[in-house]
């Protein structure tokens, strides 16, 4: 969790406002650029590699140069990564990745840069001891001067591998038994990098990138390729717009918060929402409209329940059907009349993991609703010493209501409705909500 405090930065789609361009385009490449004008990768650049390090800050990297983040400055790269100056007459970095090697936590989460014949281990931004090394060394049976590489967890190539790019041909690396398979993607545009990014995979070509299967070659359907600058950097004039800026925690307030049975947990604020539990990417805002495309004014209130997820605004309640792609249940949005039995103002939600009741806070009042029932009814009201609170979510480890910058721990629900004296708040902090510390 600490490691995410440093690491805050945003957001597919979105994006911070702090990292307007100002530089102009570099049009030459290689070494010996002393004089010359700071590259701008919202001009359209071709990347050589794109990586994550162990926090899920993500580097893009182009010649001499490298961004950090989404939003990032150029730097040059030998800045964070100085041993790669160090073996003269190397060029720039050809392909890169984050090691995903879960029988080995000595190498796992390991930031990979290849270089032509080279690989270059970095942990902590650290060089690691003995690199660099050969890549027949490492990777045996992987060609050198590669295009692109990418991780490819167990879950989704069967066992821990590396898919290693060079023209149209794909050297698959199983890391457990060290043995290469190499396919040949013809349909699929020779990628100059790739990434793998919140469960998906991405080749990226010219300034555009393109969604692939790492098993099969195949590529996604949806309006592919895209182009990166509205996507995976912060570029004036690219994106939705939104200009969503993650604010301090001590300037946070959410409208909703929700986890559902498989661990996704999702936060709500103004226009978008950010999934807390794939931290490991960093954290991204999204419009929310991007997910669960009618709601188009924000939320009030969300809760999840059994393979559903409720989004309340107003006097509408919303139900989406899916596991992270939502689709709307036909007949919805409905009203709260109807669907849950109450109305007014809902401030906020929660379901507590295998319970069937909804618990729903407006003002100073707790509704129990039975949702096995049908219709709906409140079953129980409790009046409680907190009111104005803004969301809630209930996990394993209890019930935590959220009100401004602060949140109230509390057992269960019943303690939270008989309890005639709020507890003390605490903060909240960067590694619970992805705020700035
Ligand atoms: C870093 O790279 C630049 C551009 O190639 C070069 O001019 C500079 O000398 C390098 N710095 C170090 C410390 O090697
Ligand atoms: C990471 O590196 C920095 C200096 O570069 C050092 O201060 C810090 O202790 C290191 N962290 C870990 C976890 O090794
Ligand atoms: C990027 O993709 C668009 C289609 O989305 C295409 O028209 C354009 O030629 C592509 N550009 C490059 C450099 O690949």
């Amino acid at each position: 969790m600490k490691l995410l405090t440093k690491t805050l930065f945003l957001c597919l789609a979105i994006c911070l406002t702090n990292g307007a361009p100002t530089h102009h385009e570099h049009a030459a490449e290689g070494h010996g650029g002393h004089h010359a004008a700071l590259p701008d990768r919202c001009s359209g650049l071709e990347f050589d590699a794109i990586v994550p390090d162990e926090t899920g800050k993500m580097f893009f990297f182009k010649g001499d140069y490298v961004w950090g983040g989404f939003g990032g400055e150029v730097h040059l790269a030998n800045e964070t990564f100085k041993e790669l100056d160090d073996i003269h007459g190397l060029g720039h970095i050809d392909a890169a990745f984050r090691m995903h090697n879960t029988e080995n936590p000595d190498e796992h989460d390991r930031m990979i840069l290849l270089l032509d014949d080279k690989v270059f281990s970095y942990y902590n931004h650290t060089l690691e001891d003995g690199y660099p090394k050969e890549i027949q060394e490492v990777f045996a049976g992987v060609p050198t001067h590669l295009d692109a590489a990418v991780e490819c967890p167990k879950e989704q190539c069967k066992s821990d591998s590396v898919l290693f790019f060079k023209g149209h041909d794909v050297h698959v690396y199983d890391i457990t038994t060290k043995t290469v398979k190499t396919k040949t993607w013809s349909h699929l545009p020779v990628c100059t990098s790739a990434i793998h990014w919140l469960m998906q995979h991405y080749c990226f070509h010219g300034h555009n990138f393109t969604r692939f299967n790492p098993v099969t070659g195949e590529v996604a359907g949806d309006g592919y390729p895209k182009d990166a600058r509205n996507y995976f950097m912060t570029c004036q004039s690219f994106g939705h717009g939104g200009g969503y800026k993650i604010p301090k925690c001590s300037e946070t307030k959410i409208d909703a918060i929700t986890a559902d049975d498989t661990g996704k947990t999702y936060l709500f604020a103004g226009p978008i929402y950010m999934r807390l539990d794939t931290k490991r990417d960093g954290l991204h805002a999204f419009h929310i409209t991007r997910a669960w495309k009618e709601v188009t004014h924000g939320v009030d209130a969300v809760f999840s329940y059994t393979d559903k997820i409720y989004l309340i605004k107003d006097d509408k309640v919303y139900i989406y059907k899916g596991d992270g792609q939502y689709t709307l249940i036909e007949g919805y949005p409905k009203t709260l009349k109807e669907e849950l039995g109450i109305e007014g103002h809902v401030d906020a939600a929660f379901v507590c993991p295998s319970e069937h009741t909804v618990h729903i806070i407006q003002g100073h009042t707790m509704h129990d609703v039975d949702l096995t029932a049908t219709p709906r009814v409140v079953t129980e009201d409790h009046a409680l010493a907190l009111h104005d609170i803004d969301a809630g979510l209930c996990g394993p480890e209890g019930i935590n209501v959220f009100k401004g910058s602060e949140y109230y721990h509390y057992e269960n629900a019943k303690a939270l409705a008989d309890t005639t004296v709020s507890p003390l708040s605490k903060p909240i902090t960067s590694a619970m909500m992805g705020c700035r510390d």
